[in-house]
């Protein structure tokens, strides 16, 4: 996956995210934009380009970078359907069925670990 088209892909994922009920953990507008930029970049890392994340915030330590959120189980829930509504089958972003449901399939099992609250 071309490393413009995953800043795209991140950048609908925020705005699906934006107008989601976990919106109000998240900055507006522009700032909106640079932080799906964040999350194309770590994204490009994983899925074995150049470590951009890292070069410019260090390591990863996702979890920990989670904590001063409150995200619960159905925050994650949300989290996952507004990628899943992003990406779709993948074609828009030049994806097979199977690479789509590959990355799905990573994100599922890695957004567990940013689970910090019970359910409310
Ligand atoms: C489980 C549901 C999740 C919720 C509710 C959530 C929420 C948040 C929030 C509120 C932020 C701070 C806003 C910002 O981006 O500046 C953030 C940052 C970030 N998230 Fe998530 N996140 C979740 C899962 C994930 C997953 C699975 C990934 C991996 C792709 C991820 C990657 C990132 C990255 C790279 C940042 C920027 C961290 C930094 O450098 O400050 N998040 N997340």
């Amino acid at each position: 996956m071309g490393r413009e088209t995953l800043y795209q892909l991140s950048a609908a994922v925020y705005r699906n995210i934006g107008e989601s009920d976990i919106a109000s953990m998240f900055p507006e507008g522009e700032a909106l934009l640079a932080a799906s930029r964040k999350q194309a970049e770590f994204l490009i890392g994983i899925l074995g380009g150049p470590p951009i994340y890292m070069e410019k915030y260090g390591h990863p330590r996702m979890r920990a970078r989670h904590l001063p959120f409150e995200i619960d189980e159905s925050a994650r829930q949300t989290w996952l359907r507004c990628f899943r509504e992003a990406l779709g089958d993948g074609s828009e972003w030049r994806l097979s069925p199977e690479e789509a449901a590959a990355l799905l399939n990573w994100l599922e099992a890695f957004s567990a670990w940013m689970v910090n609250q019970a359910p409310s």
